[in-house]
C-alpha cells in the first residue's frame, strides 16, 4: 500500500438540502464506503498493480481512485448515475493525481446494459455499494463476471447478492457507522450457488 493522505470527507456530504432519494428512483441513495474502511475494503479482495476496479454507483469516486492511488490497481472506473457526484469523482481523481488511469462515466447502469458489460470486460474487481434490491438486479451481470474469468472477484459492501454465497464477510466495525460488512465474492461462490 502506498503512504498517501487519506481520503477526507467532503463538507457537504451530509447536506440535509441536496436531493431527497424516493426509494424506486435509482438502485441505493448516495453513502460513501467510510473513508476509515477504503484500506479493509480493498484488503479484502488483494487489489494489486495487475488490477482494474470497477464500481458500479460509484458516489464520489473513492472506491476506483483508492484502489489505483493507493494500492497502485492497473486503472479504475466508476459509474455514477448522479451528475455532481460524478463530476466531484472526476475532481478527486485529478486531485489525487490518477486522472489517467481513472474513468468516471455519468450513465444510469440499470438502463445501459451495453456499457455495464463493456465496464466490466477487462475488470478484475467489480464494486457494488447497492441497497439490497439494486444488487439483485444486477446478478446477471455478477455470475457473468465471476464466469469470465478464475481471478475475477466482486466486492459487496453492506448487501450481497441473494444466490451467491461468499468466500468471505469481513466486518468493517464501527468505524463504518453502520455497523457494514464487505462480502467478497469468487469462483468458489459460483460453484457453491450452482450446487
Ligand atoms: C451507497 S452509494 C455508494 C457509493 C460508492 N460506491 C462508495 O462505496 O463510496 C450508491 C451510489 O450508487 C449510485 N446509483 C444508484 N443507482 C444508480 C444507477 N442506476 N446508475 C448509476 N449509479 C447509481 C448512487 O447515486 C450512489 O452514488
Amino acid at each position: 500500500m502506498r503512504d498517501i493522505p487519506l481520503w477526507v470527507e467532503d463538507e457537504d456530504d451530509d447536506d440535509p438540502t441536496k436531493s431527497v432519494w424516493l426509494e424506486g428512483d435509482s438502485l441505493a441513495p448516495y453513502l460513501g464506503t467510510p473513508a476509515e474502511s477504503l484500506d479493509a475494503v480493498l484488503s479484502t479482495a488483494r487489489i494489486d498493480s495487475t488490477d482494474v476496479l470497477v464500481d458500479l454507483g460509484c458516489g464520489d469516486g473513492r472506491l476506483p481512485i483508492w484502489a489505483v492511488a493507493r494500492f497502485g490497481a492497473r486503472r479504475g472506473v466508476g459509474v455514477e448515475l448522479d451528475e455532481d457526484l460524478a463530476a466531484k469523482a472526476v475532481k478527486h481523481a485529478q486531485s489525487r493525481g490518477v486522472a489517467d488511469r481513472v474513468r468516471i462515466i455519468h450513465a444510469d447502469i440499470e438502463t445501459n446494459d451495453k456499457l455495464v458489460r463493456a465496464a466490466l470486460a477487462d475488470a478484475t474487481v467489480l464494486a457494488l455499494f447497492l441497497l439490497p434490491e439494486g444488487i439483485a438486479r444486477l446478478e446477471p451481470h455478477l455470475v457473468r463476471h465471476l464466469e469470465a474469468d478464475h481471478q475475477n472477484r466482486i466486492l459487496c459492501i453492506g448487501w450481497a447478492p441473494p444466490n451467491l454465497e461468499p468466500a468471505k464477510i469481513v466486518p468493517l466495525g464501527p468505524s463504518s457507522g453502520a455497523g457494514l460488512d464487505v462480502f467478497l465474492f469468487d469462483r468458489s461462490s459460483l460453484r457453491t450457488s450452482e450446487q
